[in-house]
């Protein structure tokens, strides 16, 4: 046997030099385990004794043997009774010295994705990092009750449901159901459907379109809308069929047409605020998409994602209140009203639909957060949600008002804007009369976040240089003139539009931010 140094093989350290016994046998165990590996001791052949290893490591013989006892009880090393230990015998070591010599010069493993990501999804540049955050549905954070819901964790915490706390439904947590139920069949008027949590209403829409969808099937989308559904569709192979929509919303005989095509699955709507131009669906249109729907045997998704907010009147009802044919998928989340990170969402649909969606959550996850359900539903029932939410819903007015205001008075100092005031909603689609290219990356750097008509394009048409761009979130490269096949809903190919979050700044920040981008926008033309 080559004589041992086993110090050389103690990674960072002297086994002495680590603090606690129990990690000085572990070091020892590492090192004996590293010089096997690396053919310093073959296998069969016996280990210096312990006796040894313990003068030349200057530790106590007891710390070897735990050292030995740990190689033995993970299969490197074999006691023999009276001959002490040995290296086990079939260990395949000239594969792993190869493999050890790889792992000097990291690889690249070649992974063989079955569907590669498109970036586009998911943003490089965050949002929240930047001091005038225009982010459309963003809420002001800063005001949501963190001690209140403190008290809440804290109950939940202390007096524990010991049952709930395993796995099992993976519908949700009953009470934290209860009170949602409730409150949607008070304020969106939804009955006699069953509801089930979800890790925000993403999880929703990746789960209904995995149920649902396959390839060759087809997805009628608003022509300007929510990427992240869009890649949940389209995950599945289904293509996306952008419907025309004008200041009304989608247009039905568009819709009818694309229908009368076949192979249309689902339909995706935000009918209460449109996303992005915060237009409301109207009633009639409502009604003749949704005659189309039972027509054609289409499934509708009603992405109803920030109805808490609405400031003028009661909202429209959604059409998942009035469905006889049982043919809506409505989801909406807690993302608005308390935050992102909070991945609180739900689906309500009838119950086969609900039966599979909960099915399929078990295998993707088994279910949400109990302790956090909990503690949502505890935070209903005690009011502290319907506080909130009144106080949100006056702030989120006055700051809406507020930037109408400043807006309007830019207006006056000439500038081509235009805008409809939103009903609802968080954010103001702002028609900038002038082609937005560049503008994003140009706000970037004067600490501006912002989204541009061009990131709510279907991404799908776009040729991979533009998708790229759209990538690194980088409006600047994309060319001045946007390529013919990009289907616009405007007649020229120029992207005007920026969505105006309302929600999240201050009235101080917003003015300030406000004078940045019209800046950027108009430099001293005004
Ligand atoms: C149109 C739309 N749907 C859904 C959501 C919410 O998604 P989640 O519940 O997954 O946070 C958002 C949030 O930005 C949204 O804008």
């Amino acid at each position: 046997m080559k004589a041992l140094t086993l110090k050389v093989f103690c990674e960072n350290s002297d086994p002495n030099k680590l603090s606690g016994k129990q990690v000085k046998y572990l070091a020892i165990a590492d090192a004996l385990r590293k010089a096997i590996k690396e053919s310093h001791i073959a296998p069969t052949e016996a280990l210096p004794s312990a006796r040894k290893l313990a003068q030349q490591l200057s530790v106590n013989r007891h710390t070897v043997m735990a050292a030995l006892a740990e190689l033995v009880a993970q299969g490197w090393v074999e006691a023999k009774e009276r001959s002490g230990y040995r290296v086990v015998a079939n260990l395949p070591i000239q594969g792993s010295r190869a493999i050890n010599k790889m792992a000097k010069t990291p690889q690249s493993f070649d992974w063989k994705f079955r569907v590669k990501q498109n970036c586009a999804v998911t943003p490089k540049v965050k949002a929240s990092e930047y001091p005038y955050n225009f982010s459309g549905g963003q809420p002001d954070i800063r005001k949501f009750p963190f001690d209140e819901f403190k008290s809440h964790f804290s109950q939940t915490c202390q007096r524990p449901k010991i049952d709930d706390l395993s796995y099992g439904d993976s519908r949700g947590e009953a009470e934290l159901i209860e009170e949602i139920a409730r409150y949607l069949r008070r304020v969106r008027s939804i009955t006699e459907k069953e509801l089930m949590i979800c890790n925000g209403s993403q999880e929703a829409l990746y789960m209904i379109s995995q149920l649902l969808l396959q390839p060759g099937d087809k997805v009628a989308v608003e022509q300007l809308g929510y990427p992240p559904a869009w890649a949940a569709f389209e995950r599945t192979g289904a293509t996306l069929i952008a419907i025309k929509q004008d200041e009304r919303g989608i247009d039905p005989e568009h819709l009818a047409q694309v229908f009368a095509q076949g192979k249309v699955k689902l339909l995706y709507l935000t009918p209460l605020h449109q996303y992005p131009t915060t237009v409301s669906l109207d009633i009639s249109r409502r009604m003749q998409i949704y005659q189309l729907a039972v027509q054609y045997g289409v499934a509708i998704v009603e992405d109803d994602y920030d109805h808490e907010f609405h400031y003028d009147s009661q909202p429209i009802a959604p059409m998942a209140a009035d469905d006889p044919a049982g043919l809506v998928i409505y989801i909406s989340t807690f993302s608005k009203l308390m935050f992102g990170g909070a991945r609180i969402g739900y689906v309500v649909a009838n119950n086969a639909l609900i039966e599979q969606v909960a099915a399929y959550k078990m295998v993707m996850n088994h279910k949400c957060n109990v302790l956090v359900q909990q503690s949502v539903a505890k935070w209903m029932q005690q009011g502290g949600f319907e506080g909130h939410l009144r106080r949100m819903t006056r702030l989120y007015q006055k700051r809406r008002d507020f930037m109408v205001q400043q807006l309007r008075s830019y207006q006056e100092q000439g500038l081509p804007i235009h805008f409809e005031v939103p009903a609802g909603g968080m954010a103001i689609w702002l028609d900038t009369g002038k082609s937005i290219v560049g503008l994003k990356e140009k706000l970037l750097a004067h600490q501006v976040y912002l989204q541009t008509e061009v990131e709510f394009c279907r991404f799908k048409v776009l040729p991979d240089e533009l998708t790229n761009s759209l990538a690194s979130n980088s409006a600047n490269n994309l060319p001045e003139n946007l390529p013919e096949n990009i289907p616009s809903h405007l007649p020229k190919k120029e992207y005007r539009f920026i969505r105006l979050g309302f929600a999240a700044m201050n009235e101080a920040e917003v003015t300030e931010g406000l004078a940045i981008v019209m800046k950027t926008l108009y430099g001293s033309d005004y």
